[in-house]
């Protein structure tokens, strides 16, 4: 039970409607896959994309082990990056969405993770895509 004094109806929204919970397959090469912590409180965020050969999002999936604001920052985060490009994803920062969600100060750091968990990702793919490339060029 969350109390709505604590938290603003988008947050609950998406605590109680998660978007895109789930999982991709991280042994795919086009997927990438960022899991983050705080340490803080001890959540972990794992936030992974599927990134086609335009550059596009075309899936992202989280799974959140942490408190509602985690969660729902991390599905509004899947929900922002999702059909779009990676440049774009690498530009949503946790301040855009603490404003989205009306995260109270000691909730920040919630929506920091968010932020993490996508550079985790995109690190990943990226780090995916130069091992390939070097595999290609000595093939
Ligand atoms: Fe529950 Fe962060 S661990 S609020
Ligand atoms: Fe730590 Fe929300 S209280 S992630």
């Amino acid at each position: 039970q969350i109390s709505s004094a604590a938290y603003h109806k988008n947050v609950i929204d998406h605590y109680e409607n998660p978007r895109n919970v789930g999982s991709l397959d991280k042994n795919d090469p086009r997927v990438g896959t960022g899991i983050v912590g705080a340490p803080a409180c001890g959540d972990v965020m794992k936030l992974q994309i599927k990134v086609d050969d335009q550059g596009q999002i075309v899936d992202a999936k989280f799974k959140t082990f942490g408190c509602g604001s985690a969660i729902a920052s991390s599905s509004l985060a899947t929900e922002w990056i999702k059909g779009k490009k990676v440049e774009y994803a690498a530009t949503v920062k946790n301040d855009q969405i603490a404003k989205e969600l009306s995260l109270p100060p000691v909730k920040l750091h919630c929506s920091m993770l968010a932020q993490d968990a996508i550079q985790a990702a995109l690190k990943d793919y990226e780090e995916k895509q130069s091992k390939r490339e070097k595999k290609e060029a000595t093939a």
